[in-house]
């Protein structure tokens, strides 16, 4: 008897596994990370400074340092290495940052008509490559890349990829995302091989862009791969991901987009409420270069590493936050509302703002024509799952029961075993990143060109 009590008892706890132990695992890795990092940052909004200083205090001139002095740029420099010191995002301000800001925005200026039948070509070609005409499960983050790759490329280069170019894009995109999701490790010669296609693409003045006159042939690939073949690829994808997860779980809101293509005030709103519900940054640093006056009682001084949490400014001021409801928008203006999609004008804000919720809006419209969207995968924020999604054809009315009951068991298994790897490999980059103290190296050799302030 004792033994079959056992034996239940332990049959309960394997089973109930996934509803506990990925919980326990991030509340512990967590901790973990915050101990390897040190006592690195003040959370906006946090214990110290209220939500009602969030937009003042992220606008705030002197919150404008990027990488120096804190230790959360190794971690960020590790992970989107090659050439992470001239990442725009990374870039401390001055003459080199305004050179590649300037660059970047050059290359995303096109037409709005040139880059609406640009990309509705490639989604196009790409439908008639993935040739769905049976249900099939995909994961959205993957099904997504070689779309973005493609389009990227055709900003970059003025002309299509070939396949195999399009393969270095997205194998080092994918390397990238998956390091930052802690679900695997980096691998430089991955990311290494499209270096050397773009250096030798500047070699052989093959880009029909001006390129940061300020940076060497080698950064200006680097800030090619960092902005446009990494970050661009990276985050596009994720969008998408988000956007059709919540499709493919809201069937009734899918229905109304693909029966009213040219809602695109529909479309816009379920686009801000992805948003708002699945900002694509969970926290953004800044580290203030002078000191900063938030109330008469609260001083922060120069140095200090802030944390502007995304989700909690997202979650604040609305009815029933955590409730998806795209009809919120009917009534709120994304503009004056908290809601920072693309971060805050003052402060290096997206220079994609403008053409990435134009490509989205064609990127929905093409395969909503094409597929319909099932999942019963979880979704959170972080999709460390990919967005496992189930697609039909569009003529398939039919909903497939049997794959989305496999796909719901398969996907609260994997949150058990990939939450406990993400534990390990989360542990060992932070450990790694710390040990290398990229950021530190780089200012110490740079001391005398680059000041706090960042100006050369
Ligand atoms: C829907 C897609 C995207 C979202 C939601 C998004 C969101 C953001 C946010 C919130 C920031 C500001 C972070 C901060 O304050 O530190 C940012 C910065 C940035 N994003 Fe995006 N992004 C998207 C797509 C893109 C694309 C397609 C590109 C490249 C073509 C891009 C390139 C950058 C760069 C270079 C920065 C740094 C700006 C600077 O520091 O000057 N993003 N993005």
């Amino acid at each position: 008897m004792p033994a079959l009590l056992v034996a239940i008892a332990v049959l309960l706890l394997v089973v109930s596994l996934p509803w506990w132990l990925p919980k326990i695992v991030i509340s512990l890795r967590v901790r973990i990370f915050a101990r390897i990092n040190g006592p690195d940052g003040v959370l906006v909004p946090g214990p110290e400074i209220g939500i009602e200083h969030f937009r003042q205090l992220y606008a705030h001139p002197a919150a404008n340092g990027r990488s120096r002095g804190a230790a959360l740029s190794d971690l960020f420099w590790y992970w989107l290495a090659p050439g992470p010191q001239v990442h725009q995002e990374h870039l401390e301000p001055g003459a080199r940052y305004d050179d590649v800001a300037r660059t970047t925005r050059k290359i995303l200026a096109r037409p709005k008509g040139e880059v609406e039948r640009v990309l509705a070509r490639v989604v196009r070609d790409y439908l008639g490559e993935l040739a769905v005409t049976g249900a099939r499960t995909v994961r959205l983050r993957e099904l997504m890349m070689p779309i973005w790759a493609d389009f990227y490329h055709q900003l970059v280069f003025e002309k299509p990829a070939t396949a195999h170019t399009r393969k270095l894009i997205v194998d080092n995109a994918n390397d990238v995302i998956t390091a930052l999701k802690c679900t695997g490790l980096r691998h430089m010669d991955v990311r290494d091989r499209l270096t050397r296609f773009l250096r030798e693409a500047i070699d052989n003045d093959d880009i029909p862009h001006p390129l940061p006159a300020a940076l060497t042939p080698e950064e200006q690939a680097w800030f090619l791969q960092g902005t446009f073949f990494n970050t661009a690829i990276v985050q596009m994808s994720e969008a998408m991901t988000h956007l059709f997860l919540v499709l493919a779980r809201n069937p009734e809101i899918q229905e109304r987009l693909r029966d009213n293509p040219d809602d695109d005030r529909y479309l816009d709103h379920v686009m801000d409420e992805t948003f708002r519900s699945y900002p694509l940054f969970g926290i953004a640093h800044r580290i203030t270069t002078d000191d900063i006056a938030v109330t008469p009682e609260l001083t922060l001084p120069a140095g200090t590493v802030l944390c502007f949490s995304y989700a909690d400014f997202h979650a604040s001021g609305f009815e029933n936050p955590h409730t998806f409801d795209p009809d919120r928008w009917n009534h709120l203006s994304a503009r004056t509302a908290n809601h920072i999609p693309f971060g805050v004008t003052q402060n290096r804000p997206c220079p994609a703002k403008g053409i990435a919720p134009l490509t989205m809006r064609v990127v929905v419209r093409e395969m909503l024509a094409a597929v319909r969207f099932h999942s019963s995968a979880t979704h959170v924020r972080s999709i460390p799952n990919r967005g496992p999604c189930v697609l039909v054809p569009v003529e398939d009315r039919a909903k497939p029961v049997a794959r989305l009951a496999a796909q719901q068991l398969r996907d609260r298994a994997e949150d058990v075993t990939r939450s406990v790897s993400q534990l390990f490999l989360g542990t060992y980059m932070v450990w790694d990143a710390r040990r290398q103290r990229l950021t530190g190296r780089y200012f110490a050799d740079h001391e005398t060109a680059q000041s706090v302030g960042g100006h050369e």
